[in-house]
């Protein structure tokens, strides 16, 4: 038994009016990232990011928690302060990944299962030395010809019972992640029926591996059309299919279901979000966010890697941030959106 209420931090993670900012890439998605903007991606580059992020003036109104990378919670700001501390010091609950990504899946041709579960137990103890409080593990589903094949649900599910349970053991609250991936053609019936098995099996998977339900977040991917379906959904549709999928396999018992952004438009990812809170029914958890690229898109486009853009960059992340935090409260509205118009000091409290 650990010595930390889980159960209140997982409360305090989707705190009204707040969500979680996923800075937690590795280092080749954020090479990825930073490459297609041009700016190299070496340890230090990734670090004046990162501090970028985390000195942002007045976040800490809408974010509850960041995720963190490994490579990320052991740097610290110029000041020689460690980020956990950092983030620590602004009321901002320090967490971490602590999966080591999704690999081939054997036998299961276009499939993946995520790994990282040896030497979880050690990494976990360090983790929490540096800081974390609660972890992330992320599956990746694709939707395809014949796919999910149930093998892929089953060895996804089962580890992701696996970190959850280590994780509570370690006094972590675990963020349960099943992302059901955009890619393809498919339908917006296909990505519910898909996300609803998905989530009926790791769902089965916590139980019979003895992880406690109300201290843990799900972090849920949207039901939506494939990026290559022909017909887009629309806001509303969006949300009905998402809020739906989720009452059929979602216990009461879970604190709350942060969602992912998944490479949505960063605009739309907001939309989405409103559209759910704004439905007029109470929904069984509080619905909240924890995105990376449709909070941090327009901060990673501002700044360049310039330290003369961090102004900018921290006002485009803030504008994004307060953006979900209405969002989440279903309270976004075209106004607020296009307050980003407006100087960063007419704007900030
Ligand atoms: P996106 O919001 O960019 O999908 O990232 C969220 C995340 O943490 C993926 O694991």
């Amino acid at each position: 038994m650990g010595t930390h209420d889980l159960a209140a931090t997982a409360r305090a993670l989707v705190a009204p009016g707040k969500g979680i900012l996923a800075a937690d890439e590795s280092n080749a998605t954020i090479t990825k990232r930073f490459e297609a903007l041009e700016i190299e991606s070496t340890e230090e580059a990734r670090r004046r990011y990162r501090q970028m992020l985390f000195t942002t003036p007045g976040m800490a109104q809408f974010i509850s928690g960041v995720i963190l990378f490994d490579e990320t919670i052991r740097q610290k700001a110029d000041d020689g302060t460690p980020f956990p501390e950092l983030l620590a010091g602004q009321g901002i609950i320090p967490g971490i990944k602590v999966d080591r990504g999704a690999m081939a899946l054997a036998a299961a041709p276009g499939e993946r299962v995520t790994e990282g579960l040896d030497g979880l137990r050690e990494r976990l103890a360090e983790y929490k030395a540096l800081g974390a409080r609660f972890a992330k593990w992320r599956a990746v589903i694709a939707i395809g010809d014949g796919r999910p094949s149930a093998y892929c649900l089953d060895t996804n599910a089962h580890a992701l019972a696996r970190y959850a349970a280590l994780s509570q053991e370690a006094d972590f609250v675990p963020i349960v992640e099943p992302e059901v991936l955009l890619d393809g053609d498919h339908s917006i019936d296909r990505c519910f029926e898909a996300t609803e098995a998905t989530l009926h099996r790791v769902f089965r998977m916590l139980e019979d591996q003895h992880v406690v339900l109300d201290q843990l977040l799900l972090k849920s991917s949207m039901v939506l059309p494939g990026a290559k379906y022909p017909e887009p959904a629309s806001v509303a549709e969006v949300a009905e299919a998402t809020v739906r999928c989720l009452r059929r396999a979602v216990p009461a018992a879970v604190p709350a279901v942060v969602f992912l952004s998944g490479g949505q438009e960063e605009l739309l990812a907001t939309a989405h979000l409103n559209a759910m809170n704004a439905m007029g029914v109470v929904h069984p958890w509080p619905l909240s966010f924890s995105y990376a690229r449709a909070l941090q898109g327009p901060a990673m486009r501002a700044w360049r890697g310039e330290a003369r853009n961090v102004a900018a960059a921290q006002q485009a992340l803030y504008h994004r941030a307060r953006c979900n935090s209405a969002a989440r409260e279903g309270r976004y509205t075209p106004e607020l959106e296009r307050a980003a118009a407006q100087p960063a000091g007419d704007r900030r409290p």
